[in-house]
């Protein structure tokens, strides 16, 4: 079985781990484990030698967010072959490509191939679109090399970060711009149902600050565009933001 597990509030960490996963399969089934809604049961947690998994994550103040860290602790190899990804808005990935080493070898998989990946950042308008057809064909060039490395037993040492890690062991945590709802709003629910943190009450408006992690996951989603961060505090931090961050950074491959 080849399978992609990924945490992926905005879909970006998504679509890097299913195209690499897709590559790898060559054709056949890739079974996807989306364990991002808060009610998550994936179908598959164990697996076999003769598997091959692609974790995606995102990284979260330079770290594996630990909400991501504890779902993925679900999961349990057998001396599986795995590659791991994470995916970041155009800052740095920092020590969040190493966590995710250490988490999946810790979780019994041996790892195969890294890669820290460019997506479109949450906040502001920062590589807006990413990953594009571009990145993705970088991501099945990879896989290409990653099935060679497979046939020819090769493992993959370690990854850039630092140890210990320079923000402590327990992962990074979420933002602080909680988002508001407009008048659209039908209460049709679907915010609620696919936050990852179930921070939305069935009003469908009333936000749980203590539980959201301001992964914009209900913005993106909300068929309406009701749910928002229209307020100047954070429209301002995201235009400078987005100034700081213009200059596009490179996919980066691990094997
Ligand atoms: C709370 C939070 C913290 C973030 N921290 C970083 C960071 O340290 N470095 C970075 O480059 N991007 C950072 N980002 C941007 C995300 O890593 C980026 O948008 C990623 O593509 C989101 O993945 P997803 O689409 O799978 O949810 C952060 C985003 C959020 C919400
Ligand atoms: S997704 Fe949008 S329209 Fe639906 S309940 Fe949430 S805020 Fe309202
Ligand atoms: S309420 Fe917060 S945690 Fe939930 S989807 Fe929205 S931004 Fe993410």
């Amino acid at each position: 079985m080849t399978a992609a597990i990924y945490f992926s509030p905005t879909w970006t960490s998504k679509k890097g781990a299913e195209a690499i996963a897709a590559e790898l399969a060559g054709g056949g089934e890739v079974v996807s484990l989306d364990v991002t809604r808060f009610d998550a049961r994936p179908e598959v947690t164990e697996f076999s030698p003769e598997d091959l998994v692609v974790f995606g994550a995102p990284v979260y103040g330079g770290r594996l967010y630990r909400g991501s860290k504890e779902r993925f602790r679900a999961f349990h190899g057998n001396k599986t072959p795995c590659v791991i990804t994470v995916t970041y808005g155009n800052r740095h990935y920092d020590d969040a490509l190493l966590e995710l080493f250490d988490l999946a070898k810790e979780l019994g998989f041996r790892l195969v191939a890294a890669a820290a990946l460019i997506g479109q950042h949450t906040y502001g308008q920062i590589q807006v679109g990413r990953p594009d057809e571009a990145d993705l064909a970088e991501d099945r060039s990879f896989a290409a090399q990653v099935k060679e490395n497979l046939a020819a037993g090769r493992f993959l040492d370690t990854v850039p970060g630092n140890r210990p890690y320079v923000k402590g062991d327990e992962g990074g945590g979420g933002g602080h711009f909680h988002p508001l709802t407009a008048g659209e709003c039908s209460r049709c629910g679907l915010c609620a149902a696919e936050c990852p943190e179930g921070a939305i009450a069935p009003d469908c408006v009333t936000i749980d600050p203590a539980k959201c992690i301001a992964c914009f996951r209900c913005i993106r989603i909300c068929p309406e565009q009701a749910k928002n961060m229209n307020v100047p505090a954070y429209l301002e931090f995201a235009e400078g933001f987005t100034q700081k961050l213009a200059q596009p950074r490179k996919n980066e491959y691990f094997l």
